[in-house]
């Protein structure tokens, strides 16, 4: 896929009318969902290419606007009375239930986001270093008990295991062995993939009807329900009882049965919690760990930048694990995940549901139709970005910043919706990419196809082949 220069569709521009839509993609009945489905963000981004920052696309019966500028994805993302989340029916619903993620009632919303709010902020994610850091170590000893220097190994399998390690780690204060049965990787994808499938497709048969996908999907969410109300209701004997668990230190789980509403000091029923922890699952361990996945591929393709972390890294981390302070100390570790981010938003469409009529861009937007902001386009737009298609950590040092579009960059979405778990990844990823460049390098096997899948998230499809190379103290040294 190339860059496209992206033509705005001037605001302001003439009587409001529809926005632009691909010639010829409007199939009888089905529009592009074809084109969508094969591959969403070619689909896009040749709609982009042709017609500019506003598109509009036919899926079945759905209207389907896709947002590739960022000037106009801060108008749909600041405006939540305009454009909301999707409906009841979203079908990431069908997992999450009405989690912050995917809920569409904005007082519910509000209410929980309010409450859960001081959970995620940078000083309360630091609590959690230890749980991330345990993990990260754990991470690494497997690495080197599971692999002798050269072997090939699945890079985005190792990230989504130590990711979904630390996720259930802060979540529950256990590690992912007691959770597999119920959050394992496999359950999590069945569902993800069944979801995005109904997503991209207004003719997927109902939920309800007994064919054998249905039931292999109502089977996963079963486990996974048991599993989550079975803590739920161990945490809550526990907290009646008196008793205090482990070491006492409180994990997401303790947090959120904790949280109480100002106004009126209620907490979240267990419904409620149930779906910010699945929503925390869901929404937490695989964009990170995708994001790890691109960032090694990044480095491996681009030399001069790895010797630059490496240089970074062994200077400040010598033979030890990074803590807090060392995390401070190595900017460009994290410029490169901020980076790999860009080119690989792991969230790359951030949808919306317009509430009522609209005039974006110099054209309507009919009530009822969806939005899609494509952070994969608006990442790669060239009137906000040189060269996009370079890989060049360089664009996030504090000079690089400077004088940017706020929205030009936006992978953790913006507006009231910001991703709450910002920080939380942030830290997680800065952690675990200076832990394993201190030990390893990462060498893409160049026979190992690397495609895109963009599902919810935007994966690497047949996973990522690299070789792994344990670094030796002198090669660290010098
Ligand atoms: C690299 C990692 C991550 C990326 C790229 C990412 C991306 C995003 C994006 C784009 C949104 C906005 C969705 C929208 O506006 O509709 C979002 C929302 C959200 N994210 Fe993340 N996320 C990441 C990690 C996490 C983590 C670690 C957690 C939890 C610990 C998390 C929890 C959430 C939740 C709960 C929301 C919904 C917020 C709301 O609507 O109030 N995310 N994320």
């Amino acid at each position: 896929m190339t860059t496209s220069p992206g033509t705005a569709a001037a605001p302001g521009s003439g009587a409001a009318g529809p926005p632009p839509a691909p010639e010829g993609s409007g199939l009888p009945v089905v529009g592009s969902i074809l084109d969508f489905r094969r591959d969403i963000l070619r689909a896009m981004h040749r709609g982009w290419r042709d017609h500019g920052d506003l598109v509009r696309y036919r899926l079945g019966p759905v209207v389907v606007h896709g947002v590739s500028g960022p000037e106009l994805a801060a108008e749909v993302l600041t405006d939540s009375a305009a454009f909301g989340k999707l409906g009841a029916d979203n079908p990431l619903r069908l997992i999450l239930g009405e989690g912050l993620l995917t809920s569409d009632d904005h007082e519910s919303w509000m209410r929980n986001r309010r409450m859960m709010q001081p959970i995620y902020t940078k000083q309360a994610i630091a609590r959690m270093y230890q749980s991330m850091a345990a993990s990260t170590a754990a991470q690494v000893e497997h690495m080197a008990r599971g692999h002798r220097s050269g072997d090939v190994v699945d890079i985005h399998g190792e990230m989504m295991r130590v990711t979904l390690d630390i996720v259930s780690r802060c979540m529950f204060s256990t590690d992912v062995e007691q959770t597999r049965d119920g959050i394992g990787p496999e359950a999590v994808e069945v569902a993800v993939n069944y979801a995005f499938d109904r997503l991209q497709n207004p003719f997927s048969l109902p939920a309800r009807w007994p064919t054998r996908r249905n039931r292999r999907f109502r089977r996963v969410m079963a486990g996974i329900d048991s599993m989550t109300y079975g803590i739920i209701a161990e945490r809550r004997a526990a907290a009646s009882a008196g008793t205090v668990r482990g070491d006492g230190a409180p994990d997401l789980l303790d947090m959120l049965l904790d949280v109480r509403d100002a106004d009126t000091g209620e907490g979240m029923s267990d419904r409620e919690v149930r779906d910010e922890v699945i929503t925390t699952f869901g929404a937490g361990h695989e964009t990170t760990a995708i994001t790890l996945t691109w960032a090694f591929y990044l480095l491996s393709r681009h030399r001069e930048v790895l010797r630059r972390v490496q240089a970074e890294v062994d200077e400040v981390l010598g033979d030890a694990m990074p803590t807090p302070a060392d995390l401070a100390a190595m900017p460009y570790a994290l410029q490169v995940f901020e980076e790999a981010l860009r080119l690989y938003p792991s969230a790359p469409i951030v949808p919306r549901l317009a509430r009522q009529d609209t005039v974006l861009g110099g054209h309507t937007v009919p009530a009822g139709s969806r939005l899609l902001v494509n952070l994969y386009n608006i990442h790669r737009h060239e009137r906000h970005w040189d060269d996009p298609e370079r890989f060049d950590p360089d664009r996030f040092s504090t000079e690089g910043r400077r004088g940017r579009h706020r929205f030009a960059h936006m992978p953790f979405g913006a507006g009231p919706h910001l991703c709450i778990g910002k920080h939380f990844a942030l830290m997680e990823a800065h952690l675990l990419l200076a832990a394993l460049v201190r030990r390893y390098e990462f060498r893409h096997v160049p026979a190992h196809r690397v495609v895109n899948q963009a599902s919810i998230t935007l994966r690497p499809r047949h996973g990522m082949e690299m070789t792994v190379h344990t670094r030796s103290r002198a090669a660290r040294a010098g």
